[in-house]
């Protein structure tokens, strides 16, 4: 274990350990973004971040994509249990540029029952993209309610609550580098 996923003191009391370490998770991102690299070579792609989850993940993402892309974002809010998700979902915010005839690529940060990318990609999908293709860098495949072909995948997870990486727990813990369970009595779960 390296310095960098020692767990800071406000979330010692909450975290119960260290899943996947900082540097496991920086290795992930470069192997993706030079997949990324290769696969879009030419095609100027747009890849969409879901905020606010994916926001460590597309800032480091991009550095490692040594090619011409665009990059947006999209907002929304899904409502439900704290730590569930309903899949009744709210668009905060849209995206700034028009995604029609373009490669999207969506990155997220977790999919868990894929309820809310599939409201996303619904409503992307109608814009008319030439292609529109999805990589989350956590997966949790036994939660899967609906089927999500995903071009680029980092972890598969068990069905945990995690935190850390831009992933919260009541909107706390994104800034922590690694990704980590919280204790139970923290969650209720
Ligand atoms: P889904 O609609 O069930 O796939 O849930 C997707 C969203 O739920 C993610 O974008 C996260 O915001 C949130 N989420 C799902 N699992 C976790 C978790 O283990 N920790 C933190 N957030 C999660």
């Amino acid at each position: 274990m390296s310095t960098a996923d020692e767990v800071p003191a406000f979330a010692r009391d909450v975290v119960a350990g260290v899943l996947i370490s900082a540097a496991e998770i920086q290795n992930k991102v470069a192997e993706i973004g030079a997949e990324i690299a290769k696969d879009y070579d030419g095609l100027d792609p747009i890849i969409v971040s879901v905020l606010k989850g994916s926001a460590p993940l597309i800032a480091d993402l991009l550095r490692v994509i040594p090619i011409p892309v665009t990059i947006d974002f999209i907002a929304i809010s899904s409502y439900g249990p704290e730590t569930r998700t309903t899949g009744v979902v709210r668009l905060l915010k849209d995206l700034d540029v028009s995604i029609e005839g373009r490669h999207v690529l969506v990155m997220e940060d977790i999919i868990d029952t894929g309820l809310t990318l599939n409201y996303i990609l619904r409503t992307l999908r109608a814009r008319q993209p030439a292609s529109l293709a999805v990589g989350t860098l956590f997966n949790k495949p036994v939660r899967r309610l609906v089927d999500i072909p995903l071009k680029y995948r980092g972890f598969d997870l068990p069905d945990r609550f995690v935190v850390g990486y831009g992933l919260d727990y009541q909107e706390k813990y994104r800034n922590l580098p690694f990704l980590c369970v919280l204790k139970p009595e923290i969650t209720g779960a």
